[in-house]
């Protein structure tokens, strides 16, 4: 959209919240506060965004690493100062601004659309966004005339009781005239405490008979500002919320909605059954008909479809097709597990690629591995894969089949279709086909064995 641009206000200190992480830098449904901002107005279309930053700016700088142009206010004098400073980085051709707070991220890009549509209509030089939150403390009130336009915003530290007792309340997002903008903002003046307010620019502007246009949001809560942890913890429910429906509008059971965190861009095919109790977090990808729960986390990773994580761990991995795990297993990252496997009860995975249809059941660990097909891993087996300094890998050719209790010394290489003897402490390479038995592991003849039983 050329001809407007956002500026994002996000150089306060956000005292309330009482943390050493800036504020617009908590973390909902996995992302920062900020970004949700960020992201919203580019859904809206407005691209061009300047993010005005003070309070540890370089830790808010570093944090956007470059996804956005910021601007330093030093020292922080106030909402009207900040936007004040963002302005002189916007492009001379700029038509319209967008004043949103980085403290605000649940506003849905429709309402940004909405309030350019209104500032644009008519002769409003300012169209703000405004709610009736169940609770309005801690909020400016509007105050309007008998006629319904807005004449000013109090904020209610300077509110008398009558002021406070009104409903509606500024979300503090706004859509400016640029030009209008640019001729008043230094001259909002300073208030008793010192800072400049930039909801004084509300009754500045009908005090020279210009119009001031009210965008209501239907919804009171898409508009709440965040400035405590309280507040940090209903915006979380309030965003969980929508992501669930999403997903449930998407074909995706979610079994109790209430007990399934998932993060804003997980993805989840379509018939996934989502159980109770479940974690999905960052990136992560879920297949269709997949079931994930209860009691799962799975982040950062991509699960196949019709694939069953009961009750485990998985992060940073890749999980193919028709795959089970669990319950209680973990695959740490950089797991590769082919389709058709079954990792069971108590595995640990570690930086381990496992050929399509191989076991992994009851009581092993597994790091720095490459399993082929069809491999079977005895309970109990181990890699050990630390000498103390440095990792080493082992390998399990296709069709190997690994007896209870085996130890593998890594470096080593077992080769296909070899075998291991319960209770094997493998220190050496296993040809293709050999058996190996004992403490340390040794070969023995090719007399043919009965298939051993996993039970
Ligand atoms: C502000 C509004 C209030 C509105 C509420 C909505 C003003 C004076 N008040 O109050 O009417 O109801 O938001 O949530 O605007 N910031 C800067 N530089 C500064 C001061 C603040 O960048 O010098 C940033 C903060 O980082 C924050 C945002 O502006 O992201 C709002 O500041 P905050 O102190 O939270 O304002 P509120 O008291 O919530
Ligand atoms: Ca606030």
């Amino acid at each position: 959209m050329t001809g407007t641009a956002a500026v994002v206000l996000a150089a306060g200190q956000g005292t309330r919240m009482r943390s050493r992480l800036p504020k617009v830098l908590h973390p909902l449904a996995g992302r920062a506060m900020l970004d949700h901002v960020l992201a919203s107005l580019a859904e809206a279309g407005i691209e061009r965004q300047v993010v005005v930053v003070g309070h540890d700016a370089d830790q808010v700088e570093a944090a956007l690493n470059g996804r956005a142009t910021t601007v330093r206010q030093q020292p922080q004098k106030g909402t009207a100062d900040a936007v004040r400073v963002g302005l002189e980085h916007l492009e001379p051709g700029t038509q319209q601004v967008v004043v949103a707070m980085g403290d605000a991220p649940l506003v849905p890009a429709a309402l940004f659309g909405e309030l350019l549509a209104a500032q644009a209509d008519g002769d409003a030089c300012i169209a703000l966004l405004a709610s009736h939150p169940a609770d309005p403390s801690g909020y400016g009130r509007l105050v309007r005339d008998l006629d319904g336009s807005v004449q000013a915003i109090v904020e209610e530290r300077d509110a008398d009781p009558g002021v406070r007792e009104l409903g509606e309340v500024n979300a503090g997002t706004y859509c400016f005239d640029a030009g209008w903008l640019r001729a008043n903002i230094a001259a909002v003046p300073a208030s008793p405490s010192g800072e400049h307010y930039l909801t004084d620019l509300v009754a500045m502007a009908v005090s020279t008979g210009r119009h001031v246009a009210v965008v209501s949001s239907p919804r009171a809560e898409l508009a709440m500002g965040i400035n405590d942890r309280s507040g940090l913890a209903a915006a979380e429910r309030i965003l969980r919320g929508e992501i669930a429906e999403r997903h449930m509008r998407n074909g995706v059971t979610i079994v109790d909605p209430s007990s399934s965190f998932i993060d804003i861009d997980v993805q989840i095919g379509e018939d996934a059954r989502i159980e109770p109790w479940s974690v999905l977090s960052g990136t992560t990808t879920i297949g269709s008909e997949a079931v994930i729960g209860p009691q799962s986390q799975v982040i950062d990773s991509r699960i196949g479809a019709r694939t069953v994580v009961w009750s485990s761990v998985v992060e940073s991995s890749v999980v193919g097709e028709d795959v089970q795990i669990g319950p209680y297993s973990h695959l740490r990252p950089g797991c590769e597990i082919g389709p058709g496997c079954r990792i069971g009860n108590f595995a640990e995975l570690k930086m381990t690629r496992v050929g399509a249809g191989s076991q992994i059941h009851h009581f092993s660990y597994l790091g720095d591995a490459d399993l082929g097909e069809a491999v079977n891993i005895g309970a109990g087996t181990i890699t050990a894969n630390f000498d103390g300094t440095v990792k080493h890998r082992t390998s399990i050719g296709d069709g190997a089949f690994i007896g209870v209790d085996t130890m593998l010394r890594a470096p080593v290489s077992i080769g296909p279709g070899a075998r291991t003897g319960a209770g094997a402490v493998v220190t050496h390479d296993v040809p293709a086909g050999e058996t190996v038995v004992g403490m340390p592991a040794r070969r023995i003849g090719t007399r043919r064995r009965k298939p051993e039983v996993d039970a």
